[in-house]
């Protein structure tokens, strides 16, 4: 039987690399982005890799009666959900942008999945969800508590969802917890590209290789880690992707509700991951120890049993290879998607 899925934020980092996936499995996909943090030309390049099409709907997940045409044009089997607003920072500063965003585009999705019986949903939560781990690693039934407005816009539309699937036994959702996607697709066509000054580690590390940034600062080398530096697991981006695919099939099995980590159950610290990067692209990264960065946590890693027992998910890529790929993606597009 030939699949359909309706992919918003297929434009952004993950979306873009889970729409590689999909089409080179045969899937077709239809894409809402409004492109508050992307750009079309990624979707060109999406396209140029897999040598298929994307039908595009440049509509805003908030715009219910926008997003309601998408569903009354087309017939899809499936959605997956990456729009959202995800900097953690600016979700202390703006709350209700969050919430806006990331409640009412999950609302509306779910109440026009029910409207017109699409019966699979895939949502993107985050290991934020696990807030400070008791112990690592965290597995599925760890306790779930939110330390930012992002982290609790994830945990609510959880609850949601939870709620949603009691009520529908014939739903199928799989939350998906992502630990921390770095790297790009092999080709260096597509990527992460964050607007401004990078949060995330990894394209901090990239931006400091090629020049735009002067060095990177440590945030705090005083945790209770080896090297006193945090540990988090990174998970290649096309691994994330590929997981995607493989919670697509389980929701094809009637699994009802399923939650699922992502990550390799590695947890490499971040001199680590320096070292690495170094290693990767042959040049020093200059850096810094600075202070702690508020509302980080010591060490979180996945317990990946559960996906691998049944989705049969195994990370490919080392860190070496995450490494590599981000850094090709930066040096083949100093300036991201912007170049052309
Ligand atoms: P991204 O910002 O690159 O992609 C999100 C996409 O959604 C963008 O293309 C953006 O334009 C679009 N979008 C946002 N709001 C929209 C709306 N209302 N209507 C239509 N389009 C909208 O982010 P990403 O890194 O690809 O993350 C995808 C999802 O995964 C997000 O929900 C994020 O919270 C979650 N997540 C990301 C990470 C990470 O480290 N990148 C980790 C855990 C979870
Ligand atoms: C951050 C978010 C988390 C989100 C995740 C993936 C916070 C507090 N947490 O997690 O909710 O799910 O991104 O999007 O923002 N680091 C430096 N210097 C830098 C940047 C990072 O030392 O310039 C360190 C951090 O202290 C951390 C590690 O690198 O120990 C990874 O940082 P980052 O990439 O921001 O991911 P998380 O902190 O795991």
């Amino acid at each position: 039987m030939r699949h359909c899925v309706l992919v918003t934020g297929g434009a952004g980092y993950i979306g873009s690399h889970t729409l590689v996936e999909l089409l080179s499995n045969e899937i077709e996909v239809i894409v809402v982005d409004n492109f508050c943090n992307s750009s079309k030309e990624a979707l060109r390049r999406v396209e140029e890799i897999t040598k298929k099409s994307i039908k595009l709907y440049p509509y805003d997940c908030c715009d219910k009666e926008l997003l309601e045409e998408v569903f009354r044009q087309n017939t899809f089997d499936a959605v997956i959900h990456f729009a959202g607003y995800k900097a953690v920072g600016e979700s202390v500063r703006v709350p209700l942008k969050y919430f806006r965003n990331n409640l009412i585009s999950t609302l509306n999705l779910l109440e026009l999945s029910e409207k017109y019986q699409v019966k699979n949903f895939i949502f993107s939560s985050s290991a934020t969800v696990y807030g400070v781990p008791k112990t690592v690693p965290v597995s599925e039934e760890s306790e779930i508590f939110a330390m930012s407005p992002y982290g609790q816009s994830k945990c609510m539309i959880e609850q949601m969802l939870t709620s949603f699937s009691k009520a529908h036994s014939d739903w199928n959702i799989a939350i998906l917890r992502y630990f921390n996607p770095i790297g790009a697709h092999p080709s260096g066509k597509i990527g992460e590209e964050p607007r401004g000054i990078p949060n995330n580690l990894l394209p901090y590390i990239t931006q400091v290789a090629i020049g735009k940034l002067p060095y990177l600062t440590v945030f705090g080398k005083d945790y209770p880690t080896e090297d006193g530096t945090c540990i988090r697991d990174y998970i290649h981006v096309c691994d994330l992707a590929c997981g995607h695919l493989l919670a697509l099939r389980k929701l094809y099995t009637n699994c009802g509700r399923v939650v699922y980590n992502l990550g390799t159950g590695k947890g490499y610290s971040v001199l680590e991951v320096i070292h690495a990067f170094e290693e990767a692209s042959g040049l020093k990264i200059p850096y810094q120890i600075g202070p702690r960065r508020e509302g980080d946590v010591p060490q979180n890693f996945a317990s990946v049993e559960k996906a691998k027992k049944e989705l049969n998910f195994v990370a490919k890529y080392d860190l070496h290879q995450m490494c590599e790929d981000a850094w090709r993606w930066q040096q083949k597009n100093p300036k991201g998607y912007q170049e052309e």
